[in-house]
């Protein structure tokens, strides 16, 4: 069900691969809610994935970039603004991409300008579009900018690898950069802390099925999905969260703030049932 949540609100989307995408999921809810928009990705990224059948749908346009690169991003930022005929109102990074997690580099053996492209794509990305929009001062006052990340810049999670100092990175960065945008400009900056989800780079964690059963039992309300997170994403970007700013959003369901949980310690303890080593 729509609320015109977004009615006459123009958006800029970062991400939407297939759809599987957060990011995807966003831009549908948002065309629904009576956003116009712009969609990016990389240049590979339109051409092996579905953007275009999304654009169609929503009747949006692609424009290309690496948002590692300015230029590229300089590029992005007037074409969207050339589109909409001036400013817009909110824009979603929703990127993450680590070339160690790719080729199976441990944390203790990693490559280091694996690291650096895993920093560059996955965090400074998001200061670098921030930077260009304020540049270009291209986001009316009120507009909304979120980010989305994981409770492993908090918390050591098992094969999450660089993409843990990636993640640290990005809410930082929405923080120092929230306090400038929101001081100078009205903008509110956010990043959303999303339950593990079966997308493309969600697959990309080694053990994403064991993570996504570990979670599910841990949260009190159960993993949250990709179509949740778009619905907390049309929040944020609505006018109903206007001194939301500078925060780290976790949408997962309650299991940032659990221990231990009696489904997770029933399924802990039923591995021992077959087993006579009570010592393990
Ligand atoms: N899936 C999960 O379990 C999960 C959980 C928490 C947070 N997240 C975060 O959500 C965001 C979206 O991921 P997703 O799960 O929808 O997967 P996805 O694979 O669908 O999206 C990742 C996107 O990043 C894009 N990208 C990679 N390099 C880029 C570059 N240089 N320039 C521009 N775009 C680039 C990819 O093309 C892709 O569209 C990521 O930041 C991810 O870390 C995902």
């Amino acid at each position: 069900m729509a609320y015109n949540l977004l009615k006459g609100k123009k958006g800029l989307i970062f991400g939407a691969l297939d759809e599987k995408s957060i990011a995807w999921k966003v831009a549908e809810k948002a065309h629904e809610e009576g956003a116009e928009l712009v969609l990016s990705n990389t240049p590979v990224a339109i051409r092996m994935g579905q953007i275009d059948e999304l654009a169609e749908k929503t009747g949006s346009k692609v424009v290309p970039a690496d948002a590692t690169d300015v230029d590229d991003l300089t590029k992005l930022v007037d074409e969207a603004m050339a589109f909409f005929g001036g400013k817009f109102d909110f824009v979603l990074h929703s990127i993450g991409m680590s070339p160690n997690v790719r080729k199976g580099k441990p944390y203790d053996d990693l490559n280091y300008n694996f690291l650096e492209k895993t920093l560059d794509i996955s965090a400074i990305s998001f200061h670098k579009v921030l930077q260009v929009c304020r540049k270009k001062d291209a986001i009316n006052e009120w507009g909304s900018v979120v980010a989305l990340t994981y409770v492993a810049a908090q918390k050591t999670m098992y094969e999450y690898n660089d993409m843990a100092d990636a993640k640290s990175l990005l809410e930082s960065i929405a923080r120092s950069f929230g306090y400038m945008y929101g001081r100078d400009k009205k903008i509110r900056i956010n990043t959303i802390s999303q339950s593990p989800t079966m997308t493309t780079a969600g697959s990309g964690v080694k053990g994403i099925d064991l993570l996504l059963d570990f979670s599910e039992r841990m949260s009190p309300l159960g993993n949250a999905t990709a179509d949740e997170c778009a619905d907390y994403s049309i929040m944020m970007f609505s006018d109903l969260t206007r001194k939301v700013t500078m925060q780290n959003l976790y949408h997962d369901g309650g299991f940032s703030s659990m221990g231990m949980s009696l489904r997770a310690i029933e399924q802990y303890n039923k591995s021992f049932e077959d087993c006579d080593d009570k010592s393990l």
